[in-house]
């Protein structure tokens, strides 16, 4: 078998902490590959003027994948004022190292599977299994944004309407992108090999999957419009999938109130974004929530959670969600059995309830989580 190489990068406040946890537990699992440790994140930034040097660039694009702890971001007066002062000197520009990952190697599907493993104390209910399918490259991630409107903007039909003070972001759909991300969702409800990855375990081989569209087209409509037409054609090639569209701030109560009824959600990039962390919350907290993103030839695994920065240092980081997003790494690299088996150590850790970290009411560390699933390994 060929050895990979994945990148792996720690990054900031509780990243480190969950990677350092996650390791031993890829070893115990019997996969084998070379882990390429890079440099990401603020302490970069301040040091550097950049949390993404061209040395980690040059790394992902000599790795098969990346694996991603967290990184810290701050809004721009603070990253400023963070920056060494000979850095500030030369006029630096903080831009999010995740984004422009994504961005530059075109990781057009942002995968999250939330699951609540039975007997999790912190289950909204018993059973939830719903995957999300997030667009990953535009939407109101484009970057399209001014503090202040320009000049020029107001010489478009319409714009008149934009008071001359407004700050402005730009939401930007195309049907390239909604198109890819659909098939995406739907291959995975088909149970396209490619997009397998993460997949169920908690839902019966067999059953009918159900796509669910979560849109606001009432409000958006040209974006939303495009988002929804796109889908739809996609929709039709698959029969064999159920199909449904629903109104975004209804399907955050849904979620809440029927959380059952959903299986794969397929949204654009910011809805994906706060419905992630709502799905996370039904199935135990940020902790539990992995995450993928995926595109032509590369992928990067990250837990959804960010830097923690609350409870940074003390070890006492849930690190389930990192582990479960190794085990989509290895699914997405082809070694299925052993993403399996981690998947069902973490469960049985959890179900079992001997070792719980304070976000699942205990008060193990993160190394003894990590233990405890290497031990069922
Ligand atoms: P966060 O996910 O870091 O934390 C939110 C809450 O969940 C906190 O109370 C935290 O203690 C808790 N939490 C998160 N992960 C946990 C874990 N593994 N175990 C136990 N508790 C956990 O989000 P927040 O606070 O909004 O952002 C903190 C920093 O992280 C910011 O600088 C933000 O920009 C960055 N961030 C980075 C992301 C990334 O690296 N992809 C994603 C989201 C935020
Ligand atoms: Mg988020």
């Amino acid at each position: 078998m060929v050895r990979h190489r994945i990148a792996w990068l720690p990054g900031d406040g509780i990243g480190p902490e969950v990677l350092e946890a996650t390791r031993p537990v890829l070893d115990a699992s019997g996969f084998k590959a070379d882990f390429l440790p890079g440099h990401i994140g603020w302490e970069l930034w301040k040091r550097e003027g950049t949390p993404l040097p061209d040395r980690t660039i040059e790394l992902l694009r000599n790795t098969d994948c990346a694996f991603l702890g967290a990184v810290t971001s701050k809004p721009g007066p603070d990253a400023q004022a963070e920056l060494l002062p000979a850095i500030r000197a030369k006029g630096a520009r903080y831009s999010s190292a995740v984004l422009r990952i994504r961005r530059l190697f075109d990781l057009y599907v942002c995968l999250r599977p939330c699951r609540a493993f039975p007997g999790n104390p912190q289950n909204h209910r018993e059973g939830i299994d719903i995957t999300i399918f997030r667009e990953n490259t535009e939407g109101m991630y484009a970057g399209i944004e001014w503090e202040r409107v320009p000049q020029d903007f107001f010489l478009v039909r319409g714009a008149e309407r934009v008071p001359r003070q407004a700050a402005v972001t730009v939401r930007s759909i195309t049907r390239k992108a909604s198109l890819r991300i659909a098939r995406a969702a739907f291959e995975h409800a088909a149970g396209g090999p490619r997009w397998r990855v993460g997949g169920g375990t908690a839902r019966t081989e067999g059953s009918r999957r159900r796509v669910t569209a979560v849109h606001k087209a009432n409000v958006m409509r040209a974006t939303d419009g495009l988002f929804l037409g796109a889908v739809r054609e996609v929709a039709g090639r698959y029969p064999s999938v159920e199909y449904e569209e629903m109104l975004v701030d209804s399907c955050a109560l849904q979620l809440l109130r029927d959380p059952l009824r959903f299986d794969i959600l397929l949204t654009t990039n910011l809805f994906g974004d706060i419905l992630s962390d709502l799905c996370a919350g039904l199935v135990g907290g940020m902790g539990f929530a992995p995450s993928a993103n995926i595109g032509t030839g590369y992928a990067m695994f990250e837990p959804a959670h960010g830097s923690a920065p609350d409870i940074a240092g003390k070890g006492v980081a849930n690190p389930i969600a990192a582990i479960l997003s190794a085990g989509m790494m290895l699914d997405w690299l082809g070694a299925a059995e052993q993403a399996k088996n981690i998947q069902r150590a973490v469960s049985e850790v959890v179900s079992e309830g001997k070792f719980r970290t304070p976000d699942m009411g205990g008060s193990s560390s993160t190394m003894e989580i990590a233990s405890a699933v290497c031990n069922k390994l």
